[in-house]
């Protein structure tokens, strides 16, 4: 399949005549991260049963939509180095603010960047740094997906924060790391020469995916929050060699204190 054979505006239809749920918040499962799906209620749509929706062709990412009466749940997401475009690595955004979602929680596997950072930490991100090569909003511009030009000064909503930070020290005592986040396209892990320059540029975090959502998000007008997981140190920040299993495989131990974390979340009242 090709970036012209997906329509947000099909895929939007073919769910709205589906199910009589009209969720007000979204959230977008990262790699290692769907099964954090299946502490949510709601009616289950394959990616592939959908008209104009993209696949996930990632290990680790389900390809599964989940509609609730509060949450839409996208289990897997779509990346530029899986050769879509980043209009297509932006579609969850899209499809969700045209389902009448007003606030976005996007999260993912990260690399830990910052000195403070394990494997295992949930971090809430403050910021990102787009080193992706790209952008959604690039090309003809669409209105009813937000203006031309928009502001992303406070792109991740500051009191989103406050609402997360505040359920984290209730569930277990003790506030989220904040940090930015620097998105790359990989699909290589970075050097440790990419790494030092990173951190000098400001980045805590550094994964392969989010910017496009967020990018997307923010211009069509959502509230937006960030999350990572971190998965590993970042490349030579440990002595160990990067792989796909064991990142996976950290996101799916973290998977419980996410689930926790989200479901709070999506309980409080808007
Ligand atoms: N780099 C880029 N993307 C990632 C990493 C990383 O170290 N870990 C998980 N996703």
């Amino acid at each position: 399949m090709k970036d012209s054979d997906f329509s947000v505006v099909e895929a939007a239809q073919y769910l709205l005549a589906r199910t009589s749920y009209r969720p007000s918040l979204a959230l977008v499962l990262g790699s290692g991260l769907s099964e954090v799906g299946q502490a949510f209620d709601g009616q289950e749509f394959s990616y592939s049963e959908i008209p104009g929706m993209p696949r996930s062709t990632v290990a680790g990412h389900r390809g599964l939509l989940k509609i609730g009466p509060k949450t839409l749940v996208f289990q897997g997401r779509f990346h530029h180095y899986e050769g879509y475009s980043f209009h297509t690595a932006a579609f969850p955004a899209f499809l969700a603010h045209r389902l009448g979602v007003s606030t976005i929680l996007l999260t993912n596997a990260a690399g830990g960047i910052h000195t403070s950072y394990h494997p295992g930490d949930l971090v809430l991100i403050r910021d990102h740094i787009n080193l992706m090569g790209g952008n959604p909003m690039l090309g003809p511009h669409d209105p009813s997906f937000g203006p031309r030009f928009f502001d992303m000064t406070e792109a991740y909503s500051a009191s989103l924060r406050t609402q997360l930070q505040n359920l984290a020290s209730m569930l277990w005592g003790q506030r989220l790391a904040e940090g930015v986040y620097a998105g790359l396209s990989g699909p290589n892990y970075e050097t440790p020469a990419e790494i030092r320059f990173l951190k000098t540029i400001g980045a805590d975090l550094v994964g392969m995916s989010t910017v496009p959502e967020a990018l997307a998000a923010r211009s069509c007008g959502l509230t937006l929050a960030g999350l990572s997981v971190v998965t590993n140190l970042a490349a030579g920040l440990s002595a160990k060699p990067l792989n796909h299993t064991e990142v996976e495989q950290a996101g799916k131990d973290a998977q419980v204190a996410l689930a926790q974390l989200l479901t709070a979340w999506a309980a409080t009242p808007a």
